[in-house]
């Protein structure tokens, strides 16, 4: 079967600890994978963010933490972050937080209207080597899809920790249309992610882009 979107996500499976498996077995209480669950479940909050790619969930739960409001639907692929955001979900009794599991895209490309007060993109997979870039997700074809999704106003967070990434997505915004810049975001004060953490260890800036809808 041809996929719709290059894989833009290294593993799906990879190492996960037995806890992290068993918490798996939540993940029926707390998924969302379709654009009507959205609509019935940001019924009870004031605001709905998007994050995706969210590995192991320390910035989707303390967000979510930090505004109880606020709807978070937490977007990851790889099933022991899964695994780790749902053990958090559970024991602290968290209500503000749904889990998507599948390739993000396919969801937001079947969302016809704004949804989302803010989307957020930390640390995408780099895909480093010059024949993989065409996996990096950050793209132009990626801000058209995200697009109508935002409500006017809202705003697209993204951070890379990887140079010629953040050129890339430089040049592509400088295409992309329906967007303006920010100059700062709450989101960079945002908690740490475990590769944020990571290239601040290694003495690598973080990139960040905030951009606000326009129209
Ligand atoms: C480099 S990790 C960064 C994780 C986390 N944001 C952080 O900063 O620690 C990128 C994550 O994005 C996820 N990802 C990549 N493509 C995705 C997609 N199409 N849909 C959902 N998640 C995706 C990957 O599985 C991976 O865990």
């Amino acid at each position: 079967m041809r996929h719709k979107y290059l894989p833009s996500f290294v593993k799906r499976r990879g190492r996960i600890t037995k806890s992290q498996e068993d918490n798996l077995s939540h993940l029926g209480s707390y998924e969302i994978s379709s654009y009507l669950q959205i609509i019935q479940a940001k019924k009870k909050f004031s605001k709905v963010v998007l994050e995706v790619g969210f590995g192991n969930g320390e910035n989707t739960l303390a967000l979510a933490k930090q505004n109880p409001d606020t709807l978070y639907i937490a977007s990851e692929v790889y099933l022991a972050g899964i695994g780790s955001l749902l053990g958090e979900i559970v024991d602290g009794a968290i209500q503000n937080i749904f889990i998507t599991s599948g390739d993000i895209r396919l969801l937001i490309d079947d969302i016809k209207e704004p949804v989302f007060d803010d989307v957020i993109v930390i640390c995408p997979d780099p895909w480093p080597k010059f024949k993989h870039h065409k996996r990096r997700m950050l793209t132009n074809e990626f801000f058209e899809l995200i697009h109508p999704t935002i409500q006017d106003g809202g705003e697209l967070f993204m951070s890379t920790d990887v140079e010629d990434y953040a050129e890339s997505i430089t040049e592509q915004l400088d295409m992309s249309v329906g967007f303006q810049r920010n100059d700062s975001s709450l989101y960079e004060a945002s908690s740490l992610t475990k590769f944020q953490r990571r290239a601040m260890d290694e003495g690598r800036k973080i990139y960040p882009f905030s951009l606000k809808k326009i129209s």
